[in-house]
């Protein structure tokens, strides 16, 4: 296929500063570039000009961009900053401001060095970036085998990924040895992780201890000569209930853990931040000994996938942001929201405590922190028929998966849990026949 000068240039300068990066892109990943010298160069270079005919945005005879009344009056923001086009890469302030929250949000990324976050229009499109990037047809992808349904999409109908899954637990706890064994046996090669913690659809985020075993095995198998792509999708970042479980990023311990790991933190305000339909996120790279060269050079990559794919993120919806995180009272209002959502947790544990009698039916997988929790069915008990009684005859709705029920409490009114568990004990017992 043909390959760009543009792209040749920066997978020179990748292979000078990382064959390991090199080694871990696709092929679709070794031929994109940001266009340094077409429509956009020609652009910048007549910012300012009086007469300035190269923009794709309408604007009028007073130079300011178009924009409806019916439009303009509903939003508090400029006009024109609104209506515009963010750069290709992000809005600059916000990238800039992001990468100083992870620092504040990941006290172990002090002194740390890591590519400055490129936007994405939200979490799905960055991981769909880091498939363009990295994942060929047959490629083979590890991860839990408790994952959010849209990787199949994501992945493997996008790229052809080969899913390759552990099991997320041992018990109670994370299944560190399943683990283990997909990074560390088998021949030595490339090998291409994705962690999603808090995880969806289990709500479970390992403990310190456990994240580190999980940070060991990496480097003991980068040690060993495997060279591995770690994805950490932090959709549900800083969502954690309880003392002793992780609060950092994997990436704050990953980004410099041995050259052979490239680290790659996919976040975001979708759900940090509740605006679900802001659609916006982040993809940032870490990489021991990272020279800013590469870092610069898998930002022009990154940026171009977005170019050829959405040309760039929704501008409002950065602008608002930027507007949130630059407000004294950011984390305060942050605050009541995660108490809300800390508050509905506990009282779904103690529900699960009181009532012995859910046993029969249903008992909880490990949970600590997120949107979600999961309950698995006793034997005999069909999944899709609890759903179908809730939905007809307690006019209440739950995901099922496989005859595990997924039940994100994040969305339900705190005072409707207990009802909630009892409808679904009372539908089990209904299907059950009992
Ligand atoms: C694990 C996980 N990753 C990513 C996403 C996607 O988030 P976004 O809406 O920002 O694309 C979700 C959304 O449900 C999710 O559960």
């Amino acid at each position: 296929m043909y390959r760009n000068p543009q792209a040749e240039s920066l997978n020179d300068t990748i292979k000078e500063e990382s064959k390991i990066v090199y080694e871990l892109f696709s092929e679709k990943g070794k031929n994109i570039f940001f266009p340094k010298k077409g429509i956009l160069s020609q652009t910048e270079q007549a910012k300012g000009k009086k007469i300035n005919a190269t923009i794709g945005s309408a604007i009028e005879n007073d130079g300011t961009l178009m924009c409806l009344d019916s439009i303009g009056s509903v939003v508090n923001l400029t006009r024109g900053s609104f209506v515009s086009y963010a750069p290709g890469f992000g809005n600059p302030e916000i990238r800039k401001k992001w990468q100083e929250m992870l620092y504040k949000k990941n006290p172990s990324l002090k002194g740390k060095s890591f590519s400055v976050p490129m936007t994405t229009a939200a979490l799905t499109h960055g991981l769909s970036m880091l498939g363009y990037l990295f994942i060929d047809d047959g490629n083979t992808l590890c991860l839990s085998d408790l994952y959010w349904e849209n990787y199949d999409l994501l992945f493997r109908n996008a790229y052809g990924a080969v899913f390759d899954t552990f099991s997320l637990f041992n018990g109670e706890r994370f299944n560190i040895d399943s683990f283990r064994e997909k990074i560390l046996s088998g021949p030595k090669g490339v090998r291409k992780v994705i962690l999603n913690f808090p995880n969806n659809p289990s709500g479970y985020t390992p403990s310190s201890a456990e994240a580190m075993q999980i940070v060991s095995a990496i480097k003991e198998s980068a040690e060993a000569g495997n060279k591995i792509l770690a994805i950490l999708d932090d959709a549900y970042f800083n969502l954690v209930y309880e003392e002793g479980i992780e609060r950092e990023s994997l990436f704050a311990y990953l980004c410099d853990i041995h050259e052979n790991v490239l680290a790659v933190k996919v976040d975001g305000p979708t759900k940090e931040d509740y605006v679900w339909g802001f659609r916006i996120g982040f993809v940032t790279y870490g990489i021991k000994n990272g020279s800013r060269k590469l870092y610069d050079a898998l930002e022009q990559k990154t940026g171009g996938a977005i170019r050829g794919n959405i040309s760039n993120a929704p501008n409002i919806s950065q602008l608002l942001l930027l507007n949130a995180y630059n407000s004294p009272e950011y984390d305060h209002e942050k605050e009541l929201k995660y108490n809300t959502l800390k508050e509905r947790y506990i009282l779904v544990k103690k529900t699960l405590a009181q009532k012995n009698q859910y046993a029969e039916c249903f008992t909880a997988l490990p949970f600590n922190s997120g949107y979600f929790m999961c309950v698995k069915l006793a034997g005999g008990i069909d999944g899709e028929a609890v759903r179908s009684v809730l939905l007809n005859d307690f006019n209440t709705g739950i995901i099922n998966l496989n005859n595990l029920l997924r039940i994100a409490f994040a969305a339900v009114p705190t005072d409707l849990i207990p009802e909630l568990f009892e409808n679904i004990y009372l539908a089990c017992k209904k299907v059950a026949g009992s």
